[in-house]
């Protein structure tokens, strides 16, 4: 069903926000969430405004494609937010993200979910959850898009995307109310957001490295054209990946594409 009147007010009155989740709308069916989200840029007042979708006709996801937004089964949701930070800083609102993200879906599901870097949430190998971090500018206004995408209670995938994707229903083998996922994950959201505003990325790095278990495996890093194969180390004070190649050196990457070799 797509989220009713009642639904919406049930998630405000669960919302304890000070920044994201202060005012929440809710739509049957959007292009795309971060769309929608980007279209608020210009009204200050509207920051941390949370727009969610019961379905996606052209839900976006990194790199230039497309996120698989079935409608009644996956949670599609979007904020914008303003952050004063240099734009090389922009990308760890996807660290602060990921890890309420990780908490959210840990605290419902039974298989545990882990943080592969930067913006992949993983339930037994296969993606679960992304996030979509776009910095938008128009002529006088600009903002941080924060769109997030969850697979809860998808029972299948389109053939392209079966050996990669998961549900959160699939991995557990039981269908999950949407509603409490969403609370919990926005209220976590602000609580990560503000800690990061006023403690700076430390705690949150904290926070990221006990929600993810890719710390020394095989890896490879694609960037562009170029692949790397080396050992994820940590992530260092910038939130950069740090690799340690195989030939000893230790590079860090402030973007690209991991793959888990093991
Ligand atoms: C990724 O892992 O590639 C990022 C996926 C992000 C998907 C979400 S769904 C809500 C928001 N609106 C979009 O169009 N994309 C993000």
């Amino acid at each position: 069903m797509p989220y009713s009147q009642e639904d919406q007010q049930w998630i405000r009155n669960q919302l304890r926000a000070e920044c994201i989740g202060r005012e929440i709308i809710t739509y049957d069916s959007v292009d795309s969430t971060n769309d929608i989200a980007k279209s608020l840029v210009g009204e200050s007042d509207k920051e941390g405004t949370v727009i969610l979708a019961d379905s996606q006709t052209q839900g976006k996801g990194r790199m230039g494609r497309t996120w698989y937004s079935e409608e009644k089964v996956g949670i599609y949701l979007s904020t914008f937010l303003k952050p004063s930070l240099p734009p090389e800083q922009i990308s760890q609102i996807t660290l602060v993200a990921g890890v309420a993200l990780a908490q959210a879906i840990n605290e419902f599901s039974r298989t545990r979910a882990f943080l592969k870097w930067p913006n992949d949430i993983i339930l037994n190998g296969k993606k679960v959850a992304g996030i979509l971090t776009e910095n938008h500018q128009n002529n006088t206004h600009s903002g941080i898009i924060l769109g997030i995408g969850i697979n809860v209670n998808h029972s299948h995938f389109p053939v392209s995307l079966q050996h990669i994707a998961t549900s959160m229903a699939m991995e557990n083998g039981e269908i999950f109310e949407r509603l409490p996922l969403i609370t919990f994950l926005v209220n976590h959201l602000d609580q990560e957001y503000r800690c990061f505003l006023d403690e700076g990325l430390s705690p949150i790095i904290d926070h990221w490295n006990l929600n993810s278990d890719m710390f020394g495996k095989q890896i490879s890093m694609t960037q562009g054209t170029e692949t790397f194969s080396g050992t994820a180390m940590k992530l260092n004070d910038q939130g950069h990946l740090v690799v340690m190649m195989d030939n000893g050196e230790e590079i860090d990457f402030d973007s690209g594409e991991v793959t888990l070799r093991e």
